[in-house]
């Protein structure tokens, strides 16, 4: 029965039972997922008023779209805040109205179905009750930090109360999602419910039904103790904890939300604007607007996808090493038939069993979506899947004529509308494309190691690909989750293009007799997820020389130590040896301690420094931007070159490929908000030289 006095409202729909139950569906105008825009919080309110006058017996609140439940506050709303009052008064809105919410008398519940985000959860929260349905998509997160904010609308308030302050703090400093059963499992989520019940289960509990999980004595004790007397022990950890991760002057944010909640009682309107945790202190920071910017820019790459058509239903890969089992078990994760051709079982095995560790990672003890994931990832010696797949990887050894030899005899299996696609890091694509009658039907898809960890794949356009192979290609990358970047075929596509030569000039610096775990610290310092010599070591002292040559050409001299390195046999981590020592898969380095981890991490990419904490020797001034001028002019020169469409998308990909510290914005905006030109030719012969000189020079065997 509709409300007959009800206004009428565009963004939720109330229907009142005859019992008095009240049913209010967010379902936003014109969007497909629900934000929490002004207009959507205004019609709250005069709902709210409306509930006033006349109580329903209980309230439930629901979505009315298929996509979830409510994705958080409208970010774009957001990003045109010109000012730090126009920023507190959007606070002072969300506050007020949830603590409304809260504190009505009538019986709330939020039946949360799919994403459940940032403002989400915070109405979420202001409710009396939730249900969560058991779903793989249902997410529940407060990712304000991710942006460089703090969830002021009262997730700092209500969360750590109901659910204690570790794992409040927990979820909302790393920003990280939890699922319908741990939701329930935190005490987040009254009860967990299959979908073809929620609706009755939500009756029955908003009514007055008593939850199926209500925190034992013991948690409610230890909970209250952490909530009061031990309060700053709670928060100093936590700013240990943090403090092992990012650093203030860079994410501001963390640390606020810890002062908040330690000092404010959750309550960001009541920070003295002076304070570093004030409202004002955020929102004027560098960093939020910077992470505003990358999540738009995330946005973009996932855009592409947009009218890219459906993903591909079955994929099979050639090469089940380390970037093909990879690449196979992140397809199958993500529901996609995978078949896994390599020379013998023997090659595949290994793969398999990795694959099924990342599955248990995943999916986190759901023992039935594990088997459907180890079902649809079929080990196949003799490649019989090649001649029923929509989409073919290659992934096989780094060399020009064992490729195309494969591609020759994929083409004659696979299906005439199968896309072909190699993930090779550094040959040309039109020379592979040769041994093809067909040679638009080859696109690059390259991914980067480790697979399931890194969001970027580049998609590579050869010469000769078709249109509607990116396309493809595209649509197979958002298929299964990862940021597709569309790139033109040139020497180490974008990414290794301006890594090489930062990894080089962090080299030369070690060969000038700078310590390596000074030149690690200085980029650390400056917000790298990794120093560029400890990078070098993970990634194998062999495979850098060649990828170096490769970009390089064979006439620039490489550094002397990597060349005597590679000789020895010290290939870095893979080896024990490079230019650190390691031991049980750490850096060991100098004056540095492994230091404790936190769980989860901030940011992209991988995680700060493998050495944990460290003390190292101070960097000398200047050091890190030395090592990263050659970075911002390789950047700088591949957008002149067409090899990525503009700015926007090469820090897309230099963020969401290499880690590159997020809240600078990216390298080339870093650039451009500092006045500085990338200094050409600062990474010396790879960034003196240009694209066409170098295929001249490459096409001339020089
Ligand atoms: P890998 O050496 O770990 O694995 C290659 C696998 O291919 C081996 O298992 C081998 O048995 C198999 N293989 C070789 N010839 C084959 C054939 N004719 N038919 C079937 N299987 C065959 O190599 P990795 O590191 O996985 O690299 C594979 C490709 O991915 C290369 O093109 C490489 O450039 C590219 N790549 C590598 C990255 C890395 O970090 N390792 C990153 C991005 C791309």
């Amino acid at each position: 029965m509709m409300d007959a006095s009800a206004p009428e409202f565009r963004h939720w729909r109330l229907r009142r039972e005859a019992d008095g139950l009240a049913w209010l569906d967010i379902d936003v105008a014109g969007a497909s997922t629900n934000v929490l825009s002004a207009e959507v919080m205004a019609e709250l309110a005069v709902l709210l008023d409306l509930f006033e006058r006349k109580p329903p017996r209980a309230l439930v609140i629901a979505s009315g779209k298929p996509a979830g439940f409510i994705a958080g506050a409208d970010v774009e709303e957001f990003a045109r805040l010109d000012s730090p009052a126009a920023a507190r008064a959007l606070v002072e809105r969300g506050w007020q109205l949830f603590n409304r919410l809260a504190a009505v008398r009538y019986p709330t519940l939020a039946l949360i179905r799919g994403h459940c985000m940032g403002g989400g959860l915070e109405l979420a929260l202001a409710c009396r009750r939730r249900l969560v349905v058991d779903e793989p998509g249902t997410k529940l997160a407060l990712p304000e930090v991710m942006l460089g904010i703090v969830p002021a609308w009262g997730g700092m308030l209500r969360l750590p109360q109901l659910i204690g302050p570790a794992a409040a703090l927990d979820m909302m400093l790393t920003g990280k999602p939890v699922n319908a059963r741990k939701a329930k499992r935190l005490g987040l989520a009254d009860d967990c419910v299959p979908a073809r019940v929620m609706d009755a289960a939500a009756r029955i509990l908003a009514l007055g039904g008593r939850p199926a999980r209500a925190p034992a004595l013991v948690e409610r004790v230890s909970r209250r103790a952490m909530n009061g007397p031990l309060r700053r022990l709670v928060a100093d950890r936590a700013r240990q904890q943090t403090a092992a991760k990012v650093r203030r002057e860079h994410y501001p944010a963390p640390y606020a939300i810890i002062d908040i909640w330690e000092r404010y009682e959750g309550n960001a309107l009541a920070v003295p604007a002076g304070d570093p945790a004030s409202l004002e202190a955020i929102f004027s920071s560098p960093t939020a607007r910077n992470l505003v910017r990358v999540f738009f820019l995330q946005e973009r790459l996932k855009a592409f996808g947009k009218g890219a058509g459906p993903a591909p239903a079955h994929v099979h890969v050639v090469g089940a090493g380390v970037m093909g089992g990879d690449i196979a078990a992140v397809c199958a994760l993500a529901g996609l038939k995978v078949s896994l051709q390599d020379q013998s079982v023997a090659r595949i095995a290994p793969a398999i069993a990795r694959a099924a560790k990342l599955f248990e990672r995943r999916l986190k003890g759901d023992a039935r979506r594990l088997r459907f994931a180890l079902d649809r990832l079929i080990p196949d010696p003799h490649g019989d899947g090649a001649a029923r797949a929509d989409l073919i990887i290659e992934a096989i050894v780094e060399d020009l004529e064992v490729k195309c030899s494969l591609f020759t005899q994929l083409e004659r299996r696979a299906r005439p509308d199968a896309v072909l696609a190699t993930n090779t890091s550094s040959l040309p694509l039109e020379e592979i494309a040769a041994a093809l009658r067909e040679p638009s039907r080859l696109v690059g898809i390259h991914f980067f190691n480790p697979v399931a960890q890194l969001p970027l794949v580049e998609v590579v356009r050869g010469e000769a690909t078709g249109a509607e192979v990116v396309r493809r290609a595209i649509a197979f990358v958002r298929g299964i989750d990862k940021l597709p970047l569309p790139v033109k075929s040139a020497p180490g596509f974008l990414v290794n293009a301006v890594l090489g030569p930062y990894m080089l000039e962090a080299l030369r610096c070690v060969e000038e007799g700078i310590p390596p775990e000074t030149v690690d610290a200085a980029l650390v310092e400056f917000g790298m997820p990794i120093g560029p010599v400890e990078l070098v070591d993970t990634v194998g002292l062999d495979v850098a020389l060649a990828a170096g040559r490769r970009l390089a050409g064979e006439g620039a001299a490489p550094p002397a130590r990597l060349l005597q390195k590679v000789e020895a046999g010290q290939l870095g981590k893979k080896s024990g040896q490079g230019y650190y020592r390691w031991d049980d898969g750490k850096a060991q380095k100098q004056s540095t301690q492994a230091g404790e981890r936190a769980g989860g991490r901030l940011g992209f990419g991988r995680k700060r420094g493998e050495a944990g904490r460290e003390a190292p020797p101070a960097p000398p001034p200047g050091l890190a931007e030395r090592i990263l001028a050659p970075l911002y002019a390789a950047a700088a020169r591949l957008v002149d070159e067409g090899v990525v469409a503009d700015e926007d998308l090469a820090d897309a990909g230099v963020i969401f490929g290499t880690g590159f510290a997020p809240f600078t914005g990216g390298p080339l905006h870093l650039l451009r908000s500092s006045g500085k030109t990338p200094i050409s030719g600062a990474g010396g012969a790879v960034d003196g030289e240009g694209l066409e000189q170098r295929r001249q020079r490459e096409a001339e065997g020089r």
